[in-house]
């Protein structure tokens, strides 16, 4: 089959997707998942919040300084004194610290939403957008000691986040971890990387989306990269288990129902070339396991935000006034529920 018939493969399943035909791909499934990629507004917080809403028994952290994620579970999020995941993480790398303990916080205590949800946050810190700075010192300290210590030493740092997140996993029984990063690697997304078993990629359908999706493979697998100069003992490189375009449009002819527009069809397909190249970096050897389409929010993804309310609790009709705009939610966001299901349901 030639990519752009893999592509229509693509938009056909989309439409047993969008109508909550299909449950989810067959995937392996895994525990803990990063949500990245090296590009800011691209929704990688709004993913992860929807996800969170939808997975039980599950730690989500929040290691973006911007700390989006953090004030929807908590509107108060920013006077909060509760520990951070940068508490978390100071002990690894100042010398003399003491540890922290119990970050998580049970989500529902301050976003009625999540009540009768058994899931947890750690919350973020603004704090974080000097830990690439702090890790870099620590990593050439370390390389500076002689012998068989060194390599213990990186461990400890590398594995710093997974440590953390492993026990906070125990003490409040998660059995699923969700990590929300920032737009750069430096840092906490590195953690991260080291922290997940496998990775979901949001995509807007646009170039530099494009391009920030090739970076990412390149910072994976090069070896003169930020992630593989400097390696854990196991050599731990998690693979990419889905890329999600998001912000994809339809064609709005008449008659056209589930016919993309030219700029989703062109980017998915793409997209899908760049993943046919890197097949070895996902967990399958099909291009077309590893592409999700979520379409644009619109107005439904505005309403969520001002009310820090995950999608699968609104409904059409619902409407509100946001920045003096008044915003309401239309007929697509049952389809919009249905896809992210379908997320859901391929990665657990
Ligand atoms: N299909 C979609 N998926 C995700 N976000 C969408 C989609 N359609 C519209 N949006 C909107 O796009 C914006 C994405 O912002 P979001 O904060 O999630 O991005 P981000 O990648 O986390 O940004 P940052 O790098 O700054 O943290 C939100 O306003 C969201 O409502
Ligand atoms: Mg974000």
């Amino acid at each position: 089959m030639t990519n752009e018939s893999n592509v229509s493969a693509l938009f056909e399943r989309q439409f047993e997707v969008a109508d909550g035909n299909i449950s989810g791909l067959g995937l392996p499934k895994f525990n803990r998942y990063t949500i990245c990629n090296l590009r800011g507004g691209i929704g990688k917080t709004s993913l992860t919040f929807n996800l969170s809403y939808l997975a039980d028994d599950a730690l989500i952290i929040d290691t973006c300084p911007q700390g989006n994620l953090s004030y929807f579970f908590d509107n108060n999020y920013v006077s909060s004194t509760s520990v951070t995941v940068n508490d978390l993480l100071m002990p690894y790398f100042v010398p003399g610290l003491g540890f922290a303990t119990r970050a998580a916080k049970k989500i529902s205590s301050t976003n009625a939403c999540f009540s009768g949800k058994n899931n947890y946050f750690i919350q973020s810190d603004n704090q974080l957008y000097v830990l690439p700075t702090q890790m870099a010192n620590a990593l050439s300290q370390a390389r500076t000691i002689t012998g068989s210590t060194q390599q213990t030493v990186i461990d400890n740092i590398l594995y710093s986040l997974k440590t953390e997140i492993d026990r906070e996993m125990s003490e409040t029984k998660a059995t699923k971890a969700l990590i929300d990063t920032s737009p750069f690697f430096s840092g906490a997304t590195h953690l991260a990387w080291h922290a997940s078993d496998a990775l979901i990629v949001p995509v807007r359908t646009d170039q530099q989306s494009i391009n920030s999706l090739r970076l990412l493979i390149d910072t994976l697998t090069k070896p003169s990269s930020e992630f593989r100069k400097i390696m854990p003992s196991n050599g731990h490189t998690p693979k990419i288990q889905m890329v999600v375009i998001t912000h994809c449009g339809w064609s709005t002819v008449a008659g056209a129902r589930n016919k993309p527009n030219q700029q989703t069809k062109m980017y998915i397909e793409a997209v899908r070339e760049v993943i046919r190249q890197n097949i070895s970096n996902f967990t399958t050897d099909d291009p077309n396991n590893h592409i999700v389409i979520l379409d644009d929010f619109l107005g439904s993804g505005r309403m969520s935000s001002a009310k820090s309310k995950p999608l699968e609790l609104l409904n059409p009709g619902d409407a509100m006034t946001v920045n003096r705009v008044r915003t309401s939610v239309n007929l697509s966001v049952n389809k919009i529920k249905n896809e992210l299901k379908f997320i859901h349901n391929s990665i657990w």
